[in-house]
């Protein structure tokens, strides 16, 4: 498992414990990040003791009982609740996932469920990292189709094989557990591209209709934005969708090679 840091501005206190009710037979302890910049005050751990049997099988489930039922101030982002937008991502257990698809059963053990941000970003409020730099990455690699010829009659077509290579890249739903687990976007990520960005550049370098891979590999040759991926794999390994930012960085760095011989 890749333990990950707390987020950046944390010197992180004991808070308030939020006991279950009486006769609860089903308990388990949720030990969360709070932090909310407007009162001044520095992050603390809160500890919620929660009745399984009251709440669904998912760690985004018991974050919605808590905020029901024993405090409607703690702050999370969700939207989906199947892993496919992507806002759920937080750091669970010490690894960076989607609340909504992380069984509360595959926390092993009876002790705290430990629940923050995403690490390494600004926090806005509790569990919702300020993502403004990571998303202008994404827009930085231009992630549509950009041709020079004639747009043709119908739609621009590609053989069921080029089709094919953009599988493990389409499915990234722009979390940001690979580059918030990343040690190297950590400490340059005003620089480094990070993994997520990086794989969607991929996407369209590698996407058979598109016209422009020479000008989308000179916007990435630089010392920072590609070259500080160490290949040091947290990215794969804490995707919730399975996919491989490091073998997508890998053929970006081939493809630079290749194109100079
Ligand atoms: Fe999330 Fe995986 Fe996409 Fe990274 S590659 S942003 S972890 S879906
Ligand atoms: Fe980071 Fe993944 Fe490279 S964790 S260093 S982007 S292999
Ligand atoms: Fe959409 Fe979790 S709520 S991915």
């Amino acid at each position: 498992m890749v333990e990950l840091t707390l987020p950046k501005n944390s010197k992180v206190k004991q808070g308030k414990r939020h006991k279950a009710r009486a006769g609860a037979k089903k308990v388990r302890e949720f030990k969360v990040y709070r932090y909310d910049p407007e009162t001044g005050e520095n992050p603390r751990w809160d500890t919620y003791e929660l009745d399984l049997s009251t709440c669904g099988p998912m760690v985004l489930d018991a974050l919605i009982a808590i905020k029901n039922d024993m405090d409607s101030t703690l702050t999370f982002r969700r939207s989906c609740r199947e892993g496919v937008c992507g806002s759920c991502a937080m750091n669970i257990g010490g690894r960076n996932t989607l609340a909504c698809t992380k069984g509360i059963d595959e926390l092993s053990g009876n002790g705290a469920i430990t629940v923050s941000p995403l690490p390494h970003q600004p926090v806005l409020k509790d569990l919702v990292p300020d993502l403004t730099n990571f998303t202008a990455q994404y827009a930085a690699i231009q992630p549509y189709l950009q041709t020079v010829t004639p747009e043709p009659d119908g739609e621009w077509r590609q053989s069921p094989e080029e089709r094919a290579k953009l599988d493990g890249l389409y499915e990234c739903i722009l979390c940001a557990c690979c580059s918030t687990s990343c040690p190297s976007y950590w400490w340059n990520a005003d620089r480094f591209m990070g993994p997520a960005a990086l794989l969607q550049a991929y996407r369209w370098i590698n996407d058979s209709r598109d016209e422009m891979q020479g000008e989308r590999l000179d916007a990435l040759e630089d010392p920072f934005k590609l070259y500080r991926c160490h290949t040091i794999m947290n990215c794969a390994q804490v995707c919730p969708k399975g996919l491989n930012p490091a073998k997508a960085i890998a053929e970006i760095k081939k493809a630079m090679v290749e194109r100079k011989l």
